[in-house]
């Protein structure tokens, strides 16, 4: 059985980017719906007992869009903190965003972009490919770069449900704030895992 992972903050941490009230319907009702139909899914299946990487990379349709959207969540979570602490990409990554983008600023550009004009819903990440370098990835619905082979970075959420109760229709916006609660120590460590 999959339990819903406890967040790494209190819910008000990341206001004012994202308010308490997002995070008691985005992480209190949706991350765990996805959790609780996963489960249903596949009690009594050959996945019951696999890990949630596994089950990502082997599964197909609803299995796969609950476990893919439960540890995407568990992901973005993971991404940001208190706008309050400060902290920015390591050399090494700062350098490879550099290499692929010329700057931070044009690969927050880049990406943001990315995130705006997706369609419908989806999540933006930051990737790093087999051969190390890094790209954007633009996934719509559940969709996860570890089927593509793909090293998760960074992520943002652009599901309606991220946003809409502190910028209704302005997904623009969100993005943009964004940027002030990434936390650049965890999404550092995920590209120096590689
Ligand atoms: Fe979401």
């Amino acid at each position: 059985m999959f339990e819903l992972p406890s967040l790494p903050y209190e819910k008000e941490v990341l206001e004012p980017v994202i308010s308490k009230r997002t995070l008691d319907f985005h992480y209190g009702k949706h991350h765990q719906k996805y959790v609780n139909t996963l489960n249903d899914l596949i009690e009594g299946t050959e996945f019951e007992g696999a890990s949630l990487e596994d089950i990502i990379k082997k599964s197909k349709g609803p299995t796969f869009n609950n476990a893919a959207q439960v540890w995407n969540h568990t992901f973005y979570w993971k991404c940001m903190d208190s706008a309050s602490k400060e902290s920015s990409p390591s050399d090494a990554l700062a350098k490879a965003i550099k290499d692929q983008w010329g700057s931070l600023k044009d690969f927050q550009e880049e990406f943001s972009k990315s995130a705006t004009s997706l369609f419908g819903s989806g999540w933006v990440w930051l990737v790093q490919k087999e051969d190390g370098s890094l790209a954007i990835f633009q996934g719509q619905n559940a969709e996860n770069p570890m089927s593509e082979g793909h090293n998760p970075v960074l992520t943002c959420d652009v599901w309606e449900h991220a946003y809409y109760l502190d910028y209704q229709n302005a997904r623009a916006e969100y993005v943009k704030k964004f940027w002030d609660v990434v936390n650049w120590d965890f999404v550092s460590a995920q590209f120096e895992k590689k």
